[in-house]
C-alpha cells in the first residue's frame, strides 16, 4: 500500500482507516506475512541525552555510555526520511523516542514537517528538561500523547534518580504546556502522562506522585517496572521487595480514585496467577495469544535495526541501510516470529515476554523474573 506524497487529508485518513482495519484483521488471524503497513512506528532519532538515570540501561553510569559507543549516535535524517515517506501515508501515528531524549533531536522541526505532510500523530516521551514553552507550542498541534518521566515526588528523590535533571524547572515546564494545550478543546487535546519507573528509590512515593500529577493537570500516571541491568542495582527490583510493592501499589491506586486521576501500574505480585487461572474453569484469558506489536507497531533503532518491540531482547529483523521497510516487514524474521508465537517455541522474548504482565490487566501472567534481570555485561565479562 504506498501513495504519492500530494494526497488530500481526507484521502489520508481513509487509507488509514483500512490499513488499520486491515492490521486488525491480519493480528486476529495470526497471518505470517501482514497486508497492512504499521499503524505505529517508533523511531530511536537520537541516543544523545542531558541527564544520567540511575537506572538507565546506556547513561547509568559513564563506563557504560562509553562501552556502549552509542552515546553521540543519532539516526540520518536521510533515514528516516525515506522510512516516513514509504510507511506514513498509512499510518496514525509515531513517536520519536526509544533511547535518548527526542527533544535534542537536531531535525527535530523537519520531523514536524512530515508528520504535517502525512496526517501522522505523535506521541512522545520525555524526560521534560526541553519542553519550554516555545517547545510546547511547536509539538501542540501534532501531539496525541505526551508522556513526561516522573521518578520521584520530592526534589531530592527525583534528582537523585534523574541525575542531570532540574525538578522545579521541568514542573515548570509542564505547567507552560498545560497553558499551551489548556486552549486546545476536544478530540485534538493530547494526553499528558506521568510515567514513573518502578523502583525501591522511589515506591513509597507513587501515591504523591499521583497526587502531584493530578495537581499538574496530568491525565494519566502509568507505572512500569524497572528493568536491572547489572547486578549492583539489583536491590533495587521490586521483584526484591514484592511485600512492600503490592501495599504501595494499592495504595497509590486508591489515591488516584480519591483525586480523580487515572492510574495504570502493573498488577500486584500477590494477585491471581497463571495457575490459579488455569484452576478456575469460568475463568477464560486470551487464546490463541496475540501480541499488537508483532502486526500493527514496529521500533526502529538509530542505526536502521528493525525490532518488533522495546523488549530489551527482542530480535532484529533487519536493517534499513540495507533493505527497504516491506521487505522487511514481510521477511523471513518477521514471518517467522509472528508463526511461532503461538506454538510450544516461541522466539525466547516472547516465552518471557513481559509487556503481558506489565501493560494489560496482568491477570493470567506471572511476573518472569527473569525477563527484568538482564545483566547480561557483568555475566559475560565473568566468562
Ligand atoms: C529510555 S527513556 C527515553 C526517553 C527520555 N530520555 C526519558 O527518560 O523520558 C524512556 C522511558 O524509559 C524509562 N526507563 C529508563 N530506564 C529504565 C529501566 N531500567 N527500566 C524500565 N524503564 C526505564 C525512562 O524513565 C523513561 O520513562
Ligand atoms: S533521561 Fe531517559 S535516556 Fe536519558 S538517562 Fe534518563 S532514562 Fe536514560
Ligand atoms: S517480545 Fe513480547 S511484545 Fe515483543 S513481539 Fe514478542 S510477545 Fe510481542
Amino acid at each position: 500500500m504506498k501513495v504519492g506524497k500530494n494526497v488530500k487529508e481526507e484521502e489520508l485518513w481513509t487509507l488509514k482507516e483500512e490499513n488499520e482495519r486491515l492490521a486488525w484483521e491480519e493480528e486476529l488471524n495470526g497471518s505470517p506475512s501482514n497486508r497492512a503497513m504499521p499503524v505505529h512506528l517508533t523511531f530511536e532519532t537520537t541516543m544523545k541525552c542531558n541527564m544520567s538515570c540511575i537506572m538507565c540501561q546506556v547513561y547509568r553510569s559513564p563506563e557504560v555510555a562509553s562501552r556502549s559507543g552509542v552515546v553521540n549516535s543519532m539516526m540520518p535524517f536521510e533515514l528516516f526520511e525515506r522510512v516516513a515517506r514509504e510507511t506514513f501515508p498509512t499510518a496514525k501515528a509515531m513517536s520519536p523516542t526509544v533511547m535518548g531524549e527526542p527533544l535534542l533531536t537536531p531535525y527535530f522541526p523537519k520531523i514536524l514537517g512530515l508528520l504535517e505532510e502525512y496526517s501522522v500523530k505523535m506521541n512522545m516521551v520525555t524526560n521534560g528538561m526541553l519542553l519550554t514553552k516555545q517547545m510546547s507550542e511547536k509539538i501542540m498541534p501534532y501531539l496525541n500523547k505526551i508522556k513526561v518521566s516522573f521518578d520521584g515526588a520530592s526534589k531530592s528523590t527525583y534528582e537523585r534518580i534523574r541525575r542531570g535533571s532540574d525538578y522545579d524547572k521541568i514542573v515548570d515546564n509542564i505547567r507552560d504546556f498545560n497553558t499551551v494545550r489548556d486552549v486546545v478543546e476536544g478530540e485534538g487535546r493530547p494526553v499528558l502522562i506521568f510515567q514513573v519507573t518502578l523502583m525501591r528509590e522511589n515506591i513509597e512515593e507513587l501515591p504523591e506522585i499521583v497526587e502531584l500529577a493530578k495537581g499538574l493537570g496530568a491525565d494519566w500516571v502509568v507505572g512500569l517496572h524497572a528493568y536491572i541491568f547489572d547486578r549492583s542495582f539489583e536491590d533495587q527490583s521490586l521483584l526484591k521487595h514484592k511485600n512492600l510493592a503490592d501495599s504501595v501499589l494499592r495504595e497509590a491506586e486508591s489515591r488516584g480514585r480519591e483525586v480523580g486521576i487515572a492510574t495504570h501500574f502493573p498488577s500486584p505480585f500477590d494477585s491471581t496467577t497463571r495457575e490459579e487461572v488455569d484452576a478456575e474453569p469460568s475463568f477464560q484469558y486470551e487464546r490463541p495469544r496475540r501480541c499488537k506489536f508483532l502486526w500493527q507497531e514496529v521500533w526502529i533503532s538509530h542505526r536502521g535495526d528493525v525490532t518488533p518491540c522495546c523488549v530489551p531482547d527482542r530480535p532484529v529483523m533487519g536493517n534499513l541501510r540495507e533493505e527497504d521497510f516491506g521487505s522487511i516487514w514481510n521477511g523471513p524474521g518477521y514471518c517467522e516470529i509472528r508463526i511461532r508465537l503461538n506454538t510450544e517455541n516461541p522466539f525466547d522474548c516472547c516465552r518471557n515476554c513481559s509487556m503481558a504482565t506489565q501493560y494489560e490487566d496482568g491477570v493470567g501472567y506471572d511476573y518472569d523474573e527473569k525477563s527484568f534481570f538482564l545483566c547480561q555485561e557483568e555475566e559475560s565479562q565473568k566468562h
